[in-house]
């Protein structure tokens, strides 16, 4: 082979590999939480998620329909809140799978119910798969995102050993008396706090599985002042206590100061998460704190 044909086809081939995207993390801002693949193939999108927990090399393979942007598309498909988990996973369910797995011994025999978890439901199916957990169930309430999350489960049933998760349709605020299961430890949620007129259904969702036993446990950016406000509510609504972590990973927490620095692009409102904990139960929720890794950060009230 000529040298010039050599050199077109390493160009070629390295434009495949530009094409499918083969990168770590998959937002633009890189906390390096995972090692992940991010491939496009027949209007899906393939990402590969690899770690270690509980001692073993865990690879999940997920995929989910790529969102196609036209104008009309984007008005019909994917738009309104109820659609933003079928556009991509949001980096907040990764800070919240991180934590999950980081302190995966206190989801030993546990429920865990995941609310609004999008079209993968990361965090669970994290959790899922260090086979710590009793249960896993993730939701949501768009059907789409639920057929999405029952195909993932499917094509990694060989990584679920102990109990493979489900994946249910739960419209927040309206299921008056009927729940999904009857007793849950944790409910967990990643960024679904912005629609601030859809805090009160979410509320009456928490009331509706709130057991002295449960904890709630919500990852979410500021994004302008929907987290704020929802703090605010939860406080006047006295059922919960309430704890807000700032900084929920030291070293996290760093490389986010890091990148408000470095770049003027980077908006720290809509990545970095806050963390709130509640429950009715306080003794609870200290406990849970003690013991997991928010105990060497700071608490702001
Ligand atoms: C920004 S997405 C976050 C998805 C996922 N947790 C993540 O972080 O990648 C918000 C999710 O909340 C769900 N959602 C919005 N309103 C809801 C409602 N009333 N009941 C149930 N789910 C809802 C959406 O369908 C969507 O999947």
């Amino acid at each position: 082979m000529s040298e010039n044909w050599k050199l077109l086809r390493q160009k070629i081939l390295n434009q495949n590999l530009n094409n499918s995207s083969q990168y770590f993390q998959c937002d633009q801002y890189n906390f390096k939480l995972f090692n992940v693949i991010k491939t496009f193939r027949d209007s899906k999108v393939f990402l590969t998620y690899s770690f270690l927990a509980n001692e073993e090399f865990i690879k999940l393979d997920l995929s989910y329909e790529q969102p196609t942007f036209s104008l009309t598309q984007y008005k019909s498909e994917f738009s309104g809140f109820l659609n933003t988990g079928n556009i991509k996973i949001w980096q907040t369910e990764e800070f919240l799978g991180y934590f999950l797995l980081k302190n995966g011994f206190l989801f030993k025999d546990k429920v865990i119910l995941e609310l609004g978890g999008g079209n993968v439901g990361l965090a669970s199916l994290m959790i899922a798969a260090t086979n710590f957990p009793k249960k896993v169930i993730v939701t949501d309430g768009n059907p789409k995102s639920v057929q999405s999350v029952s195909d993932n489960i499917e094509q990694n049933k060989v990584v679920f050993k102990r109990n493979m998760p489900v994946s249910k349709q739960l419209l927040w605020g309206k299921e008056p008396g009927f729940k999904i299961c009857e007793t849950c430890n944790f409910l967990i949620v990643s960024d679904c706090l912005y629609q601030e007129d859809m805090h009160q259904s979410l509320f009456d969702t928490f009331d509706n599985y709130l057991t002295d036993e449960t904890l709630i446990i919500i990852f979410s950016p500021m994004r302008g002042k929907s987290l704020q406000n929802f703090e605010t509510k939860c406080k006047e609504n006295k059922k919960f206590v309430i704890k807000t972590f700032l900084n929920f990973d030291e070293e996290l927490f760093e490389k986010n100061l890091k990148f408000k620095t470095d770049f003027l692009s980077y908006e720290e409102n809509k990545i970095w998460p806050v963390v709130l904990l509640l429950s009715s139960n306080e003794n609870n929720l200290n406990d849970f704190i003690s013991k997991s890794t928010l105990n060497s950060n700071k608490v702001h009230c």
